[in-house]
């Protein structure tokens, strides 16, 4: 049977050599409403990919769509290369862990895992080994006979990320599931969901809308606004190299400053001049002006005499963030325009007093991006 959610286009789809999961131009309306808009992703085989955005812009659509639990409008999904998106959920075998751990409450922690076994016709001893097997794995061997409810929230995750690997899915689909849990034990998960993943090998599609998380446990991650994917990278390049400026506010903190270009190598921001290098232009063809980005750790507080984009500035307040400083600085030459500087404890001790006094910093033309 031919697929209706195909467009001929999808049905000549190669997929990418290692790509496990697929996803070609799958759009979800809800009524007049656009959740998702032309979503395409590769996952790899044995990769752990997250799905990073703000709340609304479609992430657990797109989850569910995979899992079969929502049908999409348009494009086409394939594993392996063939097209799945006529599938029941049921039929594509995948582990899906949602918020909320939804444990049976009235089943015991070996129950409830062994329930992700039910469709598997294992012998009675063989499914009880595979449940020790798993609670060894996340690390609760002896809490086969307790009850949900009397496990912390953290131990429940483990139990139903248990339940949800017992059956060895092809792929695990997590949506926050570390969400609800306190901010100690969520980092811990995060290194524990890590290792079992790489450990294992199982490819693995993560939904969140914490940064930071998705920079811990991602090889790629997909960063979402309004139903499409902004970019889609190494987290090392979605924060240094950020495609929009959506991402480039979304993942850390940004200075932007509005331009007006003056040549192929030179902007103006007021009454300064920087030199940029061509090639980190980015967005429209129009570069008449824009908007330049640079991270706060980008400043240099100690430019060498002779530094490109040197200035003068003024230290105008200090917040201390733990491991660092951030210095909120005023260029001379741009009054009312502030700039953050992010500094290590080291670095910081090594500047002279600096309640009002004048420093140089440079924008090292390197660390700057342009957006038109
Ligand atoms: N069944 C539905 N009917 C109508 N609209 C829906 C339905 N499911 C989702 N939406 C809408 O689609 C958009 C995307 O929802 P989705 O749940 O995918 O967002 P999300 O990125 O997971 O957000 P959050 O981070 O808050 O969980 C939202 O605006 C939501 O209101
Ligand atoms: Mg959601």
């Amino acid at each position: 049977m031919s697929n209706p959610l195909s467009t001929p286009a999808d049905s000549r789809f190669q997929p990418e050599d290692e790509a496990f999961l697929s996803i070609r131009h799958v759009a979800k309306r809800f009524d007049a409403f656009t959740a998702l808009d032309q979503v395409s992703l590769d996952v790899k085989q044995g990769e752990m990919v997250c799905l990073l955005g703000p709340s609304g812009c479609g992430k657990t659509t797109l989850l569910r769509v995979i899992a079969g639990l929502e049908r999409h409008d348009q494009g086409s999904i394939f594993a392996h290369g063939d097209d799945i998106s006529l599938l029941p959920p049921q039929a594509r075998d995948y582990g899906i862990l949602f918020q909320s751990y939804a444990l049976f409450p009235n089943l015991t922690v070996a129950q409830n895992v062994a329930y992700g076994l039910s469709a598997k016709r294992l012998s009675r001893s063989q499914q009880q080994q595979r449940v020790q097997e798993m609670l060894e794995m996340i690390g609760l061997p002896d809490s086969g006979k307790k009850y949900p409810g009397q496990l912390s929230g953290g131990q429940q995750q483990r139990v139903a990320l248990a339940r949800a690997l017992a059956p060895s899915p092809s792929l695990l689909l997590l949506d926050e599931p570390l969400s609800a849990l306190d901010a100690q034990v969520r980092e811990h998960l995060q290194l524990e969901i890590r290792r079992l993943q790489k450990q294992f090998h199982i490819t693995t599609l993560m939904v969140t809308h914490d940064q930071e998380e998705a920079m811990v446990m991602a090889d790629r991650i997909a960063i979402m606004q309004h139903g499409r994917i902004e970019q889609f990278d190494t987290p090392d390049r979605i924060y240094r190299q950020p495609a929009t400026p959506f991402v480039a506010d979304f993942v850390g903190q940004a200075n932007w400053l509005p331009y007006d270009r003056v040549d192929a190598a030179h902007i103006r921001i007021g009454a300064l001049q920087l030199e940029v290098a061509h090639s980190v232009q980015q967005g429209s063809a129009d570069t008449s002006s824009g908007r330049l980005f640079c991270r706060p750790e980008a400043v240099d507080l100690f430019p060498a005499a002779d530094a490109c984009n040197r200035f003068s500035a003024r230290v105008v307040d200090q917040i201390y963030l733990g491991d660092r400083y951030r210095m909120l600085l005023e260029l001379e030459q741009l009054p009312g325009q502030r700039l953050m500087a992010d500094i290590t404890n080291a670095v910081r001790s090594q500047l002279p007093d600096i309640a009002s006094d004048a420093l140089w910093i440079s924008l090292p033309q390197r660390s700057l991006q342009l957006f038109s």
